[in-house]
């Protein structure tokens, strides 16, 4: 076996990521909770109930194991909902819970990014029109302001919406999230004032906070054509991935919001990163097929033979991620992993999983790209949306009836990474033995491309 240690620049930042709905249960005041009580939303009609107990307190205990795991950083968002209750009416009591709980990462050595909106809206929000509604852009600036003076000496890295493209198309398109559209119209107007917050928020928390760093995590998915030389499935993947990946950013880049049939400028957004954030998970294949229109005349599904996750979520192709890593550096911007990970409640894939998308991201450090971060998602198993309790994305196990937590074998192979601030194939031979060879080629496999004189 070849023996090699892939190292990391120093400093650079190790964590996980939680979401407050995911995480802190008793979340009773936004349009989650409501969609959860509405039979055929959520998995074995499941719910978040008291999730994984952090408002009530479990956030220490949970933080605690971060920080034994060798983390260095965490991302954590906080609930609009608990803030701001009710229109302009501040629940103080929740900031300063919410001040506890960022001064707690600290006390621990774990750098807070702080994501202001992760998917869930305040019930009054929603009752308003939700995204649909152009006024909810000066309301969320107004929230934001109100959680970076609170905040402001505590936290450094904004987040200030999660995957608003995948939030836009799950709400509005698929009919999964609240308020559970189906009309791809709708999910473009939403898309659109999704930037327009973005930006809003971009702007409020540099007149407030100068240093700070500000930008959003984007969810990309690979879509690779399933046959390669037919030029409909190349066209088909294309245009799921111009959809899905490219909107966004390119509005955030260039200030120019390019809808399915029309183009817009919204000068405002332009420039408004200070950095990349990247969610990626998982590759489609996609195939033309005339029978869908409705889904832009194409079918995906998994490349043949991929490494499957459990609940056949996600495929283990971390050239996908590699792919996500170059279209991010074209932004030429710092980069931060803000998420990546799989579910998978037996712990068999993950640490193969793990180990191949962090040696991507040594790829890309390798060529000196700035990433600066990598968040695995998530910390301890939580509430997953339309899909329950039934997918388990934890390093730790957390079972939500007794609130019991039991560390997985990752736990301890993601600790080993940050610890040695390194991916070693000694750490990989002890977690993911299968992966070895795969990960670090023997010698003589690999073949210099070197042209003999
Ligand atoms: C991402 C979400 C996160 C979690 C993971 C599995 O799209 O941002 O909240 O659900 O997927």
């Amino acid at each position: 076996m070849i023996r090699a240690i892939h190292s990391f620049p120093r400093g650079f930042l190790w964590g996980t990521a939680t979401a407050a709905h995911q995480v802190e249960g008793e979340n009773r005041n936004n349009d989650w909770w409501a969609w959860e009580e509405e039979p055929g939303h959520i998995a074995q009609g499941q719910r978040s109930g008291k999730a994984c107990d952090w408002w009530g307190g479990r956030w220490r205990e949970d933080l605690d194991r971060a920080a034994a795991d060798g983390h260095n950083a965490h991302r954590l968002s906080v609930e609009w909902s608990r803030i701001e209750p009710t229109s302009a009416v501040w629940d103080e009591s929740a900031l300063q819970a919410y001040r506890e709980i960022v001064k707690g990462a600290l006390d621990r050595g774990l750098m807070p990014a702080v994501t202001l909106h992760h998917f869930s809206n305040p019930l009054w929000i929603a009752e308003q029109g939700g995204w649909l509604n152009p006024a909810i852009i000066p309301r969320f600036e107004r929230y934001v302001r109100k959680v970076v003076e609170a905040l402001r000496d505590l936290v450094g890295l904004w987040v200030t919406i999660n995957e608003p493209n995948l939030y836009a198309i799950l709400a509005y398109v698929m009919g999964a999230f609240p308020p559970g559209g189906k009309d791809v119209a709708k999910a473009i107007q939403a898309a659109k004032n999704l930037i327009l917050a973005h930006a809003a928020a971009y702007h409020a928390i540099h007149e407030m906070q100068p240093s700070s760093l500000v930008g959003l995590a984007h969810h990309y998915r690979a879509f690779w054509p399933a046959n390669p030389r037919n030029p409909l499935d190349r066209w088909a993947a294309r245009s799921r991935w111009r959809i899905t990946n490219n909107l966004v950013p390119r509005a955030l880049a260039d200030g120019r919001f390019r809808a399915l049939t029309w183009s817009e400028r919204l000068p405002q957004a332009a420039g408004t990163q200070d950095y990349f954030g990247l969610n990626y998970y998982t590759v489609e294949t996609v195939a033309f097929d005339p029978r869908q229109p409705a889904s832009l005349f194409s079918r995906g599904f998994f490349p043949s033979g991929s490494d499957l996750s459990p609940t056949g979520f996600i495929a283990n192709e971390p050239e996908g991620f590699w792919e996500a890593l170059n279209w991010a550096h074209a932004s030429r911007l710092p980069i931060f992993v803000m998420e990546n990970g799989v579910e998978d409640g037996s712990d068999r894939l993950r640490p193969r999983y793990l180990a191949a998308h962090i040696r991507q991201v040594w790829r890309a450090v390798n060529f000196a790209w700035p990433v600066r971060g990598y968040f695995c998602w998530s910390l301890v198993d939580n509430f997953e949306w339309e899909r329950g309790w039934t997918q388990r994305f934890g390093l730790w196990e957390v079972v939500p009836e007794t609130q019991e937590r039991r560390k997985r074998p990752s736990a301890d192979f993601y600790r080993e990474i940050c610890k040695a601030n390194a991916l070693a194939s000694d750490t990989v031979a002890a977690y993911a033995p299968e992966a070895v060879e795969w990960l670090f080629p023997p010698k003589g496999r690999m073949r210099p491309n070197i042209e003999p004189a």
